[in-house]
């Protein structure tokens, strides 16, 4: 391990026009410096992480730990997308109050709404400690005693941090746990709502759109940290003041143009950038079409309910969104790894690494890897598809198995203690609740007609007759008493006996076999990358996505996705007007934006052309999680906000292929002209510091 981090150090890595890659934040200085440099930017390394100075990084929240935010304002004022505030704007929603609908403007302070639950965190500094945490780790270990091994470092190391007493630690493995970095946070939970624009404006083209250009949505929405009167993180309490951040970012007013330099600062989830060629396969030709399947079947049942009934589209908007989101990027992920040829790319690739594994002599300690590799996928193939099915129908599609899952956990609990059992019970209330909230039985009885035959052949429909689940009342009679009379009662109801089969497999054989080989595969996985850098140090590694802080950067740009076609990267309110259907349920217009339009009444946020950029086209390597990260341009101001990527480009979660992987940004011009001009909240923009860095 020691050696392979002498030989990081001392990589050449080639800048080139090829970019990708998610970097550390606080190792910026030499390689992506200088890249960044070239490519444009006037920034320093400092100017984005600084430990003893405020820098761009004081203003980069990660937003309820899913999605990115930036601080805009010296009080506290956050930008995140409109998908990503989507289910507190929901959870505020009502058909009198319908923000879905009308979207949502808090004029004062005072109407600003609380959110239980939701926070966001700042990251206060980064610190190596691959050292520490891999002391001790010798090779005969086996995975086991490695991982107490690295459990007792991560202690040790946990116990000599400074920190202040409101501040937390995580530690994280990067390059497959070839190194550890440790994070000092502070995590602010009084998040206010401040505003939303309609979902016509937030959410325009809805499914149809997602994942694709040109794309004309305007995905934001506003929240307000809110701290206690030191200014630090504190629960809610109406006597909490807006937060005054280190840093905000500044607004360009001068926007973009093809060829500037952008860099993306966010929180990206995961990314498989260093999967072997067997495991693309099976994720693209194998488990990514049982999924789809699987989503597509509920989605066919929830979107004609949602199309014909008011009150089950503001039920199930946000449901829906979740299952539609990751069913349509599937799909243009494998028809992405298709048409980018990344099979055979991949595979050459491999090819040159075994010459290097040869020729460097190190064949004795990774000659193997591809072979075991081939041996281990072959292995996890029926496992890895039956347990993701699983996973779809009992989890992410079907409501009333998802209770039964739940229940199962429960009864699981009893058989241990007691006290188990009561904090089981406690959490299945719990989500009993929160799902009978936005529950309607007809939905989910015909996802549970569509869904249930792909995963198993037993289909009894006539439980959603029989099963007391289906309503929250006698639901919670069911759990009513001790464990004994509970799971005498339990196990008496329809849905549980036919649930309770299913789930008793998943938890004896389908759970404990999937994670046997799946930890083999995640061993391998490290040796592997520990292989690559060894073996090819001249390539260029990053390390994988993990929900930590990362900047990716590169250049506005369009890209070609078909022969004679060539897609612009900027996108203007003329696009939304050709877009418009009135009345349809993803391509609707509000009229006022329509009138704005007309009088091409755009005030100081159009560009240069006359015209109202919408959103814009980037190199920038980002992924889920990115969402609601800020676009900054060379000087360190807001240009844009990150929320997709294009449909041909989806892909590069495992393979990052430059001439076609774009991300897609909201013009901030965009979002204050909608504040401003279409919402009238002039206040919140006079909170902002607008620049023109062009002039
Ligand atoms: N595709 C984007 C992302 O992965 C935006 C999703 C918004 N949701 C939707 N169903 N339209 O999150
Ligand atoms: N839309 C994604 C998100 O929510 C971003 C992406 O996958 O490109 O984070």
């Amino acid at each position: 391990m020691r050696f392979l981090k002498f030989i990081l150090c001392f990589i050449i890595i080639q800048v080139s026009a090829q970019q990708g890659g998610m970097w550390i934040p606080s190792l910026l200085e030499g390689m992506n410096e200088n890249e960044m440099q070239s490519l444009g930017s006037n920034l320093t390394a400092k100017d984005i992480y600084d430990v003893n100075n405020s820098s761009l990084k004081d203003a980069i929240g990660h937003f309820n730990g899913g999605c990115t935010s930036e601080v805009i304002s010296p009080k506290g004022l956050l930008l995140t997308n409109h998908h990503c505030g989507f289910s507190q704007i929901q959870s505020h929603s009502s058909l009198e109050n319908d923000y879905l609908k009308d979207g949502f403007w808090a004029m004062s302070f005072d109407e600003e709404i609380p959110n239980e639950g939701l926070y966001v965190e700042f990251i206060v500094r980064i610190e190596d400690v691959t050292d520490a945490m891999l002391a001790g780790l010798t090779e005969d270990l086996s995975s086991k005693e490695k991982q107490s091994k690295i459990d007792i470092n991560r202690n040790g190391v946990v116990k000599k941090v400074q920190k202040e007493d409101w501040q937390d630690i995580k530690i994280r493995p990067f390059y497959k746990g070839n190194q550890y970095y440790l994070f000092v946070t502070e995590r602010f939970k009084d998040i206010r709502l401040v505003g939303a624009p309609p979902s016509s404006i937030g959410k325009f083209g809805s499914d149809t759109d997602n994942w694709v250009w040109p794309r004309h949505t305007g995905d934001f929405s506003m929240f307000r940290i809110y701290a206690d009167k030191d200014n630090r993180p504190a629960e809610y309490s109406k006597d909490n003041q807006p937060y005054t951040p280190k840093h905000f970012l500044p607004v360009s007013l001068d926007g973009i143009e093809e060829g500037d330099f952008t860099m993306v600062f966010g929180f990206p989830g995961r990314t498989n950038e260093y999967l072997p060629t067997v495991a693309v396969e099976q994720i693209t030709q194998k488990v990514n079409p049982s999924n789809i399947a699987i989503r597509e079947a509920a989605l066919k049942v929830i979107d004609a309910h949602m199309k014909v009934d008011d009150k089950i589209r503001i039920q199930y908007a946000s449901k829906q969104a979740r299952i539609a989101n990751a069913w349509k990027k599937w799909i243009g992920e494998t028809q992405g790894i298709e048409k980018s040829g990344a099979i055979d790319i991949k595979r050459q690739f491999e090819i040159d690494f075994k010459k290097a594994v040869k020729e460097k002599g190190l064949e004795d300690k990774y000659g193997t890897v591809l072979s075991e590799f081939e041996t281990l996928y072959e292995e996890f193939e029926t496992i890895n598809i039956k347990r993701n099915g699983f996973v779809e129908v009992f989890i992410r599609t079907n409501e009333l198995m998802y209770m039964m899952f739940q229940l199962a956990q429960m009864e699981n609990a009893a058989n241990k203690s007691d006290a188990a059992f009561e904090k089981a019970k406690a959490s299945v209330i719990n989500r009993l609740k929160g799902i009978h909230k936005n529950y309607n039985v007809n939905v989910d009885k015909g996802v549970f007609e569509s869904v249930m035959p792909i995963y198993s052949d037993k289909i009894d429909a006539s439980i959603y007759d029989k099963t007391a689940f289906t309503d929250l009342d006698t639901a919670l009679n069911m759990l009513e008493g001790s464990a004994k009379t509970v799971l005498k009662n339990l196990n008496k109801d329809a849905a549980y006996i036919y649930a309770k089969p299913m789930i008793v497999e998943f938890y004896t054989s389908l759970e404990p076999e999937y994670q046997r080989i799946n930890s083999k595969i995640n061993t391998l996985q490290a040796k592997y990358m520990e292989a690559l850098m060894t073996a090819m140090p001249e390539e260029r590694y990053f390390p994988d996505a993990n929900s930590t802080l990362r900047i990716t950067y590169g250049k506005v740009n369009g890209y070609s996705p078909r022969d004679a076609i060539y897609y612009n990267p900027v996108t203007y309110l003329d696009g939304v007007i050709e877009k418009y259907v009135p009345g349809d349920y993803e391509f609707d217009v509000p009229q006022k934006l329509r009138d704005l339009y007309k009088a091409k009444d755009y005030g100081q946020y159009a560009d240069v052309n006359g015209k109202l950029p919408v959103c814009f086209l980037g190199t920038n390597h980002t992924t889920g999680g990115n969402s609601g990260s800020p676009a900054i341009d060379a000087e360190g101001n807001l240009v844009g906000l990150n929320f997709d990527r294009v449909w041909e480009g989806t892909m590069s979660d495992i393979y990052y292929d430059p001439e076609i992987c774009r991300n897609i940004m909201v013009d901030l011009r965009y979002v204050l002209f909608i504040i401003d001009k279409y919402a009238g909240a002039k206040h919140l923009i006079d909170e902002m510091t607008l620049v023109h860095p062009k002039k």
